[in-house]
């Protein structure tokens, strides 16, 4: 994080001589200021992180471009250098990996490391190509449900893993080695294509993946892979055919934009009536979210090295959104949307279908003034998307309903930079705390705030 500043109302105190006395934790937002200027994003989070752990199934060295400096990538390099695996950096500040010597690390040292992530439940597939054995420390990440790693599980087994859930975690063993299998998915799951990609690409002969992901973190990791020497057919109607080789060499790749970073800092230049360029950000992966932006009354305009968002003349307008699987709407992209749909004259419904319990944010805008009711269990009279749970969510907030500065907390994070935009967006004062949470997927928020003119106070 940046040195001590101090902005707005801390002068004052200054001047006054008071101490602010903020934790690294927390942040003072003086709201109701536009944010205009220009922001760099870099690698995606959601893909740089599966991209290290990728270079596990290689015996060369990998490079990996864009790398953002968020906590996620530290947890993965600490988990890849526990194994061995050599990290450097290079003059560019390109990321260099070198899996010549894998050994085993101990469970109490994986423990320690995996922190709150989800992404150690991935080196499975390359531990056990690399090791025979491996073990999986419980996974963290976001409370937004019960995230079970049940496909997973059931995909490693197919492929011949033998599994062992332990206290703390899970051991992971291929007494007869690893070979291709027939993998059908419940659900289009993220993590478990991944899963299957990075286990199946060095498994003994032909995998099918049916009803998989394919989000472009997805496609870039297929990229990867196949610039490993891995064989891997992306069919229609979201089948993959991974053909097993022997083995896999190293990569050199630059990671696809933070789509959901981009997606997030628009919304803030939605809410606080500013006028952002997030550099990096590309129409391709942002198509649905450009259409929903520009119905909710922003606008966009794309370059080559970016997209610029600014709000129309007049006011915002409500709408219905459903979040769902690529290429549909992002479940990531609501939470930071929400705030501007608080100002808009009328009823938007937003349907979570992806997760059972992603609008705890919503209680904190509440607090500053928002009307906002969730559904536990979504609206009857929509169709239910995520038939293996009962479970969908809704979300029907009402406005316009001008937010008031308050001291809110941090819950996850994508619910903590929407509370962000919300101190942004509010008259008066605010206090976020809690907000370690959003340097997990946000690089250098706090000076990019500063960047786009925000008044705020931050002693870390
Ligand atoms: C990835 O999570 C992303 N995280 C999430 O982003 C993203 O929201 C999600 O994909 C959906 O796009 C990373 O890539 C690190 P899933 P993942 O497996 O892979 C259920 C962010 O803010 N499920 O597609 O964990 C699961 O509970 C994060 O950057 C099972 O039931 O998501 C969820 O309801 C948040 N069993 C649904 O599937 C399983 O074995 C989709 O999860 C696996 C998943």
């Amino acid at each position: 994080m940046s040195d001590k500043k101090t902005d707005g109302l801390a002068l004052d105190a200054k001047k006054a001589g008071e101490r602010v006395g903020l934790t690294s934790d927390e942040i003072i937002i003086n709201g109701g200021k536009p944010l205009r200027g220009r922001i760099e994003v870099r690698g995606a989070k959601n893909l740089a992180t599966k991209a290290m752990v990728a270079a596990l199934l290689g015996h060369k060295q990998s490079v990996l471009r864009d790398v953002p400096n968020i906590s996620d990538v530290r947890v993965v390099a600490g988990l890849l250098a526990l194994h061995g695996v050599l990290i450097t950096r290079g003059e560019n500040d390109e990321w260099i990996l070198d899996p010549s010597n894998v050994e085993k690390a101990h469970k109490a040292d994986i423990d320690a490391h995996a922190g709150s992530s989800r992404i150690p439940i991935l080196f499975c597939g390359p531990l056990l190509h690399r090791l025979g054995e491996a073990f999986i420390p419980d996974l963290g990440g976001c409370r937004i449900g019960d995230r079970p790693i049940d496909f997973h599980l059931d995909a490693l087994r197919k492929f011949g893993a033998v599994v062992d859930k332990q206290s703390g975690g899970i051991s992971l063993t291929a007494p007869n080695g690893l070979r291709g299998a027939n993998i059908e998915l419940p659900y289009p799951s993220v993590g478990a294509t991944e899963q299957v990609l990075l286990t199946g690409v060095l498994a003994e002969g032909h995998t099918e993946l049916r009803n998989a992901a394919i989000e472009p973190e997805i496609i870039d990791l297929i990229c990867i892979l196949q610039k490993m020497g891995a064989i891997i057919n992306v069919e229609p109607n979201r089948v993959i055919f991974i053909e097993g080789v022997k083995e896999l060499g190293g990569y050199d790749h630059r990671a696809i934009a933070d789509r959901n970073e981009a997606a997030s800092w628009a919304s803030a230049a939605l809410a606080t009536n500013g006028d952002i360029f997030v550099g990096g950000a590309r129409q391709e992966e942002l198509m649905t979210f450009l259409n929903v932006y520009r119905k909710v009354g922003g606008e966009f305009e794309v370059h080559d090295d970016g997209i610029r968002f600014w709000r129309k003349e007049g006011d915002l307008n409500p709408v219905t959104i459903e979040t769902d699987v690529h290429p549909g709407f992002m479940t990531d992209w609501q939470q930071p949307l929400v705030v501007a749909l608080t100002q808009a004259p009328g009823v938007s419904t937003i349907h979570e279908t992806v997760y059972e319990n992603r609008f705890g944010f919503t209680d904190a805008l509440n607090q500053m003034g928002a009307d906002i009711v969730v559904h536990k269990s979504g609206l009857e009279d929509e169709r239910r998307r995520v038939k293996r749970r009962e479970f969908e969510q809704a979300a029907v907030i009402t406005g316009p309903t001008p937010l008031h500065g308050a001291d809110i907390e941090v819950p996850d994070l994508r619910g903590g930079f929407s509370h962000l935009i919300a101190a942004l967006t509010a008259s008066g004062q605010s206090k976020v705390s809690n907000i370690g949470i959003i340097a997990r997927g946000y690089e250098n928020f706090i000076d990019k705030l500063r960047k786009l003119g925000a008044d705020f106070i931050y002693e870390g």
